[in-house]
C-alpha cells in the first residue's frame, strides 16, 4: 500500500525532550561511606529479568553502579509524588556545588536549582529496609522493589558532541512486592488492576486510568510463556 498524501492536521515539530510516559523509578545504590543514595528516573524499559536505565555519566547513582554493580529498583505508586517531588532536582554528588560552564549536565544542574543532598531518605521521608541480596535497602513504601546487579554499561549518543550518557543494564535477583498488587490466588503475578505506577510524561507525573482501555491482544500469550527469557522457577510454584 502507498503512503497517503501528508494531511493538514500534522505538524512537524522539534521537541527538547522525548519523554513520552514512562514509569518513575527510584533507584537505591551505596554511597563509599556506606550510607545510600536515591535517585528518580524514569528513562528505564524491561525485558525479560533486565532493566535498562539510561543515566547521566556524573550521577551519584552511575558513580555508585558503576562501583558497586548492585542497586535496588524501587517502583513508587501514583500516590507517592510527595516523596519523588522532594527528591527532584537533588543530587548525592558533590561536584555539582562547584560546576562550571563547558561542564555539560553537572553546569545545567547547577544552574536549574539542583541541590547537593547527602541525606536522601530523610530528605523524602521514605524508610529504608535491608535487601536480601544486595547491600543498597529497598524503599519500604514503594510498592514494589527490585534488588539488582549491573552486568553491562553502553555509552550512548557517540555519534553527537553531547556525550555523557550511559545505558546501564541490570539484572534483577530479586523481587519484593507489598500483598496489596499480588494477583489473588497466584503465587508469582502482579495485578495490574490493582499496581498504580507512577508514569512521567514530559516532566509530569501521573498515574494510570483507573481501567485499562482496551483488551491487550499481547496479554492473550501467558505471563508463564516468557519464564524462559527471565528467571526459573520450579514447576509446581508455576501460577
Ligand atoms: C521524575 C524524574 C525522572 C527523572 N528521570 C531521569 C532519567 O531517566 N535519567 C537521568 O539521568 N536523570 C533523571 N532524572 C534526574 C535525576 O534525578 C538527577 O540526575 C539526579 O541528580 C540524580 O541523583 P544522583 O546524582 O544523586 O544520582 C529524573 C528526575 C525526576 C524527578
Amino acid at each position: 500500500m502507498s503512503p497517503t498524501a501528508p494531511s493538514s492536521n500534522h505538524d512537524t515539530i522539534s521537541p527538547a525532550i522525548f519523554y513520552w510516559g514512562t514509569p518513575v523509578v527510584l533507584i537505591t545504590t551505596e554511597n563509599e561511606d556506606s550510607t545510600f543514595n536515591i535517585a528518580p528516573m524514569s528513562s528505564a524499559f524491561w525485558l525479560g529479568n533486565r532493566c535498562m536505565l539510561g543515566l547521566g555519566g556524573i550521577s551519584q547513582t552511575t558513580i555508585n553502579l558503576l562501583r558497586t554493580k548492585q542497586c535496588v529498583l524501587n517502583l513508587p505508586s501514583d500516590d507517592m509524588t510527595d516523596a519523588v517531588n522532594a527528591l527532584a532536582r537533588t543530587t548525592g554528588s558533590k561536584e555539582i556545588l562547584t560546576a562550571q560552564p563547558g561542564e555539560g549536565y553537572k553546569y545545567f544542574k547547577r544552574m536549574n536549582g539542583y541541590e547537593y543532598v547527602p541525606d536522601k531518605f530523610g530528605r523524602a521521608g521514605l524508610t529504608p529496609i535491608q535487601s536480601d541480596i544486595v547491600r543498597p535497602a529497598r524503599i519500604a513504601e514503594c510498592p514494589a522493589q527490585m534488588e539488582a546487579e549491573l552486568v553491562g554499561v553502553y555509552e550512548m549518543a557517540r555519534d553527537a558532541d553531547t556525550k555523557g550518557f550511559f545505558t546501564l543494564e541490570v539484572r534483577v535477583v530479586r523481587t519484593h512486592v507489598h500483598r496489596e498488587i499480588r494477583m489473588e490466588g497466584s503465587k508469582n503475578r502482579i495485578d495490574p488492576d490493582k499496581w498504580r505506577p507512577m508514569i512521567m510524561s514530559f516532566q509530569e507525573l501521573y498515574g494510570l486510568k483507573g481501567k485499562v482501555v482496551d483488551e491487550s491482544v499481547l496479554a492473550r500469550i501467558g505471563e508463564e510463556e516468557y519464564r524462559g527469557f527471565s528467571n526459573s522457577v520450579e514447576v509446581e510454584e508455576r501460577n
